[in-house]
């Protein structure tokens, strides 16, 4: 128990760079899918198909993708930012503003200077270095029974992400989601360069690779169990013990 217990609190997101020279060997991609493999999903429908992309002239062909950020993803990031490691540990959510491009964290910045600023290389420094990158995707046409928006099918994909990751992280790999490849031109470009049918959504991409040693650790905060956790009714606290420090690098 404590062993599941440490990897899941050791887990973390790498967005640091990987070293270029150390690929993910097929048999350590074949545990982190085999972990996909048994993921819990609505219905068992298992609704994933994983493309893994370790072509180095592929991968620089995803990087050439121009990914600007779009208004509102710059207006709603900017609401989880916190500007100081003393004020993110003092929120204990969100994350630390110094990963984003200036001009994303100050406010009032002109839409214009942001979009320039994150344009065309932001994905090719994100996937630059990165041995391998998992592309996961679902059939649109398909949801789980009943399920409004497919919410089921996303907590699902979700299952799928965290037993990945959970693995990658077990073997010493580091892994970056990639929100980016879902839901704009990204995936459209993708979806041609990788040959992906028009039915089929991206639900997540990740970035896979050995963190170089030097790699920059930022603060990472959780709420306390307490602050989260309701007894019997909710607002009435559980009194928690927690088993770990409610923030890490
Ligand atoms: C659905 C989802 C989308 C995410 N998208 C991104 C992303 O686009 N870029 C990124 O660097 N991290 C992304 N993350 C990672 C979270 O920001 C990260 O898990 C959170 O800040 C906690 O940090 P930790 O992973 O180091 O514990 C995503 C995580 C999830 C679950």
């Amino acid at each position: 128990m404590s062993d599941i217990l440490t990897l899941i609190q050791e887990r973390r997101s790498v967005r640091g760079p990987f070293d270029p020279e150390r690929p993910v060997s097929l048999s350590d991609l074949q545990q982190i899918l085999e972990a996909a493999r048994w993921s819990p999903t609505a219905h068992n429908m298992q609704n994933f198909e994983i493309l893994v992309v370790d072509s180095k002239e592929v991968l620089a062909r995803l990087g050439d993708i121009s990914s600007p950020a779009s208004e509102v993803f710059i207006r709603e990031n900017y609401d989880q930012l916190s500007f100081s490691e003393e004020e993110l540990l003092q929120k204990k959510v969100g994350i630390l503003g110094t990963m984003f491009p200036a001009a994303w964290r100050t406010p009032g910045a002109k839409f214009d200077e942001v979009a320039r600023e994150s344009g065309p290389s932001f994905l090719r420094d994100t996937i630059k270095d990165s041995p391998t990158v998992l592309i996961v995707t679902y059939d649109s046409r398909k949801r789980a029974p009943a399920s409004e928006g497919d919410v089921l099918g996303f907590i699902s994909l979700g299952c799928a992400m965290e037993n990945m990751w959970l693995v990658a992280q077990s073997l010493g790999i580091g892994c970056q989601i990639m929100s980016v490849f879902s839901g704009n031109t990204v995936e459209k470009e993708t979806r041609r360069i990788l040959g992906i049918p028009e039915y089929m959504r991206t639900g997540f991409a990740a970035r896979l690779g050995y963190p170089v040693a030097s790699a920059f650790k930022y603060v990472r905060v959780r709420r306390n169990v307490e602050d989260f956790a309701h007894h019997n009714r909710f607002g009435a606290k559980l009194t928690a013990v927690d088993v770990a420090p409610n923030a890490q690098r």
